[in-house]
């Protein structure tokens, strides 16, 4: 399904005024251009482009040195073609399935309800999937394919108690608007009635304050705190209570996770597999950068840390391999889903090459491992971070 590209930053910068007056839609010129090339698309400036197919960008970590990370910054996650065209005026919210009163909503209707605001952070299941070996097919995301935003719109519970959740009605499936490409399957995804109802799930219209931008599902998308980005349908349409965990690609064999600890390399009888639903406890070093020279001096070592439905109860630098761990400082700015800046103030001893590592551990008790758990897709990859630097 995904489609792939070799690590590599393309610097994306705004639509020439000549392809716009020649009339090639953004698309176009983009699958076209011959790998090197720079790519040209419009307000996502310095994102790294990880497919041409469908527009798949992923943020260079060194981005993620804010709480909120700004709209242009987040990464885009898209199976398929967006919809080339939504008139927010057209547009319409069934509920359906196993209701007592099914009902389809203009987007004036569905804001007459109360707004409720989550910062979350977003992770795609599949973040971190080039780092490991052996390596996986799919989108070849380094780290970057994750960011924290302040979604806000009703709460999915509100638009089900209008629509009377019968008895029978046990998960909750979402449609988008995306344009499927031939054979694809469309994006349909389900989740559980238990989830769907809690407080902070949302059909969110606005990020970081501002109306959803199409990258991220105008005019409305689901969120699903603390899980796999997979779980949060952009461009939603239809919402139907369904007896059972919905039937199709992007449920099975998509984002399932083997029940066991597979060997590395070998296949998984997908009958032995459970869906990927929320996200691994993770940190990502944001500076230095892998291959910093630095001058001698302290170091300010940062970055973030997440944890999904928990919270991050510390994160560890290492700055000798692994052998010594020294907590780091958590930043101020927290919420229940959302990441945690960290700092770590060290000063080193002497001159030389160092492997800088960290570790963060959570409120269940989790911590990362120093190697992520393999599996045949790649996902929910959260090994111990690391650099390598140079100090003079
Ligand atoms: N919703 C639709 N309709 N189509 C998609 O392809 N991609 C999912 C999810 N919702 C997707 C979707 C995946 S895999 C992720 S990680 C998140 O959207 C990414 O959200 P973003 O693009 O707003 O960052």
């Amino acid at each position: 399904m995904d489609c792939t590209m070799n690590s590599r930053r393309l610097f994306l910068k705004y639509l020439s005024a000549a392809a716009v007056a020649a009339g090639a839609r953004p698309p176009v010129l983009m699958w076209a251009l011959p790998q090197e090339q720079v790519v040209e698309v419009p307000g996502e400036d310095g994102m790294i482009l990880r497919s041409y197919r469908f527009v798949d960008l992923e943020s260079p970590v060194e981005y993620f040195n804010t709480w909120l990370t700004p709209v242009p910054h987040f990464f885009v996650r898209n199976h398929m073609h967006e919809p080339s065209e939504l008139d927010p005026a057209d547009w319409r919210l069934s509920i359906g399935g196993e209701v007592e009163k099914p009902f389809a909503w203009s987007l004036a209707e569905l804001l007459k309800l109360e707004p409720h605001s989550v910062v979350n952070t977003l992770e795609c299941a599949g973040n971190g999937r080039s780092l490991h070996r052996p390596q996986v097919p799919g989108v070849q995301w380094g780290q970057g394919a994750v960011g924290t935003a302040r979604f806000s719109g009703p709460r999915l519970r509100d638009v089900l108690q209008h629509a009377g959740v019968k008895s029978t009605g046990k998960h909750v499936m979402f449609r988008g608007l995306d344009e499927v490409p031939g054979k694809v399957p469309p994006f349909i995804r389900s989740i559980p009635i238990e989830k769907a109802i809690d407080a902070d799930t949302l059909i969110a219209t606005h990020m970081n304050g501002s109306p959803l931008t199409k990258h991220h599902g105008f005019p409305a998308r689901a969120l699903v705190p603390g899980w796999i980005g997979a779980a949060s349908c952009k461009w939603i349409t239809e919402i139907k209570v369904i007896e059972k965990e919905f039937v199709g690609n992007f449920m099975s064999p998509a984002y399932r996770f083997p029940n066991q600890a597979v060997k590395t390399g070998d296949a998984v009888n997908p009958e032995d597999t459970h869906p990927v639903t929320a996200l691994n406890v993770k940190s990502v070093i944001t500076g230095p950068s892998n291959g910093a020279r630095l001058k001698s001096g302290r170091v300010a070592v940062h970055g973030v840390a997440w944890a999904g439905e928990a919270d991050v109860a510390k994160v560890e630098i290492s700055t000798d391999g692994g052998a010594l761990w020294n907590s780091a400082a958590l930043g101020p700015d927290q919420a229940h889903y959302a990441w945690r800046l960290w700092t770590y103030d060290w000063k080193p001893r002497k001159s030389g090459d160092y492997t800088v590592m960290s570790r963060a551990s959570d409120s269940q008790g989790r911590t990362q491992p120093s190697t992520a758990v393999w599996n045949p897709s790649g996902y929910l990859y959260n090994a111990v971070d690391q650099v390598n630097i140079h100090v003079a």
